[in-house]
């Protein structure tokens, strides 16, 4: 049979996006994360050219231990390995391996105006949590900015929590173009269907520094003892009293793990299912779900060189554009060698 040539081959085809995303390694992955963004992670990396960040540049601001940083670094690879990474149609990078990052954090840092970093709401929060008010804390979302556009990505998958700062990117970037010339293209989050997920305290959004998170990854055993200590809907004092689905964190996560949502709801909201059953039912469904994975991360785990192989295979991928960006913004900003033209 002859070979014929599709016309389709040779319609230009439109340039692929670029997406970068970072997660710090400052605490083991949680429902959070994965609800909120690593299951977009994985959905998305065959859609456009995808970088996925451990930054723990970033990380520096809660982590002050050396030894604790490299092994939850490491332990971040393996984990976004076991959720469904695959480095062969990615890149997984280190931050730190590739300081261009924080340089462009200190030139969009001579852009910025300090008022917009003091009113990021982020920043406010992290203070009223207590976390040190160091200059890198306040310049944190200028280091993200400078993350997603040194590689001109213009897909963000985060969780919602992160809307003030991807709008702050934007900001940055308006701000960068107006005084240099059109070098850098906004960039847009890209949300799952998950709200953000709240902690076993019911009340607070799980975070690392939290200290309220479902790790992913933990032991079976653990997974029971943390769902079962969940706080649930606080006006069903008694096991009769009816329930509110839609207020109580642990029937909300239900939607996500593989439960049947509508019969939990209805069970809670006529009292016929007791919050202990509730629980139970969740820590299982979580194992569940979660099984898979851990059994994969385990495989992984058992070869001491799978991290350092998918950072450097990683890092190579990158250094080319991170040359090129380099470049195009040292000439436009007036620093580093005079190159020809
Ligand atoms: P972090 O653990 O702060 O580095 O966050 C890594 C990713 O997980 C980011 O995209 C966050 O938006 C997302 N994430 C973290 N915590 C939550 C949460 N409680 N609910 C939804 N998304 C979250
Ligand atoms: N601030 C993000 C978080 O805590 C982590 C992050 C750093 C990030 N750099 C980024 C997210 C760039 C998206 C893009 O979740």
């Amino acid at each position: 049979m002859s070979q014929t040539l599709d016309v389709r081959d040779a319609a230009p085809r439109p340039v692929q996006e670029r997406l970068f995303t970072g997660i710090q390694p400052s605490g083991a992955s949680h429902l959070g994360n994965y609800l909120g963004a690593q299951v977009n992670y994985v959905a998305l990396q065959d859609r456009y050219e995808s970088i996925y960040g451990i930054v723990d540049y970033h990380a520096l601001t809660t982590v002050h231990d050396a030894a604790t940083l490299r092994t939850l670094t490491h332990e971040m690879v393996l984990d976004m390995l076991a959720v469904g990474l695959d480095p062969a149609r990615c890149a997984i990078v280190r931050q730190s391996d590739l300081p261009e990052h924080a340089e462009l954090c200190w030139i969009f840092d001579t852009v910025v105006p300090v008022s917009w970093l003091q009113r990021n709401p982020t920043y406010k929060a992290s203070l009223a949590e207590g976390k040190e008010n160091s200059a890198g804390l306040l310049n944190y979302p200028v280091l993200q900015a400078a993350d997603i556009v040194i590689y001109k990505a213009s897909v963000v998958p985060v969780g919602k929590d992160q809307d003030a700062h991807l709008e702050l990117s934007r900001e940055i970037v308006r701000a960068f173009n107006r005084r240099y010339g059109e070098i850098f293209p906004e960039p847009r989050a890209v949300y799952t269907d998950a709200p953000i997920v709240l902690g076993i305290d019911g009340a607070r959004k799980m975070g690392k520094s939290a200290g309220n998170t479902i790790p992913i990854f933990a032991e079976p055993d653990e997974i029971r003892r943390l769902v079962m200590s969940m706080v649930t809907d606080p006006l069903r004092i008694k096991r009769t009293d009816p329930g509110r689905p839609e207020v109580c964190n642990v029937c909300q996560l239900h939607r996500y793990v593989g439960g049947d949502y509508l019969q939990i709801q209805d069970g809670e909201r006529t009292a016929r299912t007791g919050c202990v059953e509730t629980k139970e039912l969740l820590a299982e469904r979580i194992i569940e779900f979660f099984a898979p994975m851990r059994a994969e991360r385990a495989r992984l785990a058992a070869d001491p060189a799978v991290v350092e192989d998918t950072l450097a295979a990683g890092a190579g991928k990158v250094r080319p554009i991170l040359a090129a960006t380099v470049a195009e913004v040292h000439d436009a900003v007036g620093i580093g060698p005079r190159r020809e033209r």
